[in-house]
């Protein structure tokens, strides 16, 4: 760990990088995920290059729907086929035992643990029991996920079964990433906020609060990052995780007033704001640390993933900025 605001960015390894494009021009995007070596490569790439406080596991959050018995493409969001949309759906589903089906995960924390610096902590990841049921039911990433609307309305039941499959199989993919090696494990909730209040509580909190509760046990910290939740902070904290990660659209001011002091915070740049400049970066990056000052438990990270138009250089100013604001900061 370090004694200064730790900073990191979702999605710090993808296609802005001129490393990652050069590896994606001789490798697939299946191709980095499953070989360990290329895995590793990518995600240490990435935090060596922005010198983040640590390194993000190269991963997908649909490979646990692959284990479970879908065919996975990448074109270049990813394909899942055939589409989970009814009780038969979810009977035909694969148990998962993610060491064995996934063991090429694990393989690529082990070999990244053993190469990155000691100081930077490695983070393992799920899609959260609700996102990853989206993806399964909508075979790709949707607009408006009017497929998993319709089950939470109309046919909530086969939503339940399949989030009681998918609570499973990512309790025990975040757990195999932890023995394997993580030192933290972050829950993806990208699309909790498109649900209504009543389905958001039943479908998102609870079922990623029996994944806390059942990887908590092994010791690691776990970060919860819903997307679009702004409006029911107060529950997204009920879910029990050490940290909250939070979008842009909620101030990390506003969050501290509605949660208090003790639960972590992480965020909340707006990716976008990397397209713009290195003083506006550097501007926009003071402003939250100011907000978030006096806190210790405050990890800066963006709002959501880099783009992939992102100047690379502009990634790094976001690091840079940190480390000089914590200098000034220094008694
Ligand atoms: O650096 C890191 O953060 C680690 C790698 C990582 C990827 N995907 C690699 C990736 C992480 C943490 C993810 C999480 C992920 N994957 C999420 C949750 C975060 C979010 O964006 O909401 C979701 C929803 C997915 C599913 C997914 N995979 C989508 C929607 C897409 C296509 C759209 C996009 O933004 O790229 C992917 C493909 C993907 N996953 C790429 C990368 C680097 C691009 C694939 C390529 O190289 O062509």
């Amino acid at each position: 760990m370090v004694d200064r605001v730790p900073v990191w960015m979702m999605r710090q390894a993808g296609r802005y990088m001129p490393e990652y494009q050069a590896l994606r021009r001789t490798a697939s995007f299946w191709d980095v995920c499953s070989r360990p070596g290329l895995a590793a490569r990518a995600t240490l790439d990435a935090a060596r290059f922005l010198d983040t406080d640590a390194a993000i596991i190269f991963s997908d959050i649909t490979l646990p729907a692959w284990a479970m018995g879908q065919k996975l493409d990448f074109s270049p969001g990813p394909v899942l086929s055939p589409a989970v949309r009814t009780l038969a759906d979810v009977a035909q589903l694969n148990e998962v035992e993610s060491a064995k089906q996934m063991h090429f995960v694990m393989d690529a924390i082990r070999m990244t643990r053993r190469e990155l610096a000691p100081e930077v902590s490695l983070i393992g990841f799920v899609g959260a029991p609700l996102t990853l049921a989206a993806y399964m039911i909508e075979g790709t990433p949707s607009r408006n996920w009017v497929e998993l609307k319709r089950l939470a309305y109309a046919e909530p039941e086969v939503l339940a079964a399949l989030i009681e499959r998918t609570t499973q199989v990512v309790a025990d993919h975040a757990a195999a990433q932890i023995q394997a090696g993580c030192d933290a494990v972050q829950l993806f909730d990208s699309v909790a906020g498109e649900l209504a209040a009543e389905e958001l509580a039943e479908f998102a909190f609870a079922s990623a609060a029996k994944v806390v509760k059942a990887v908590a046990p092994l010791g690691a910290p776990i970060i919860y990052f819903a997307r679009n939740i702004g409006a029911h902070l107060e529950q997204a904290a009920k879910v029990g995780a050490d940290v909250l990660g939070l979008d842009w659209t909620v101030s990390i001011a506003q969050a501290r007033r509605r949660l208090g002091d003790e639960l972590g915070l992480m965020g909340n740049l707006d990716p976008a704001v990397l397209l713009t400049n290195a003083e506006e970066i550097d501007r926009r990056v003071r402003a939250i640390l100011d907000e978030a000052q006096g806190h210790k438990s405050f990890i800066f990270n963006l709002g959501h993933g880099v783009l992939p138009a992102t100047p690379p250089l502009h990634a790094r100013q976001v690091v840079t900025s940190v480390r000089q604001w914590c200098e000034q900061k220094k008694p």
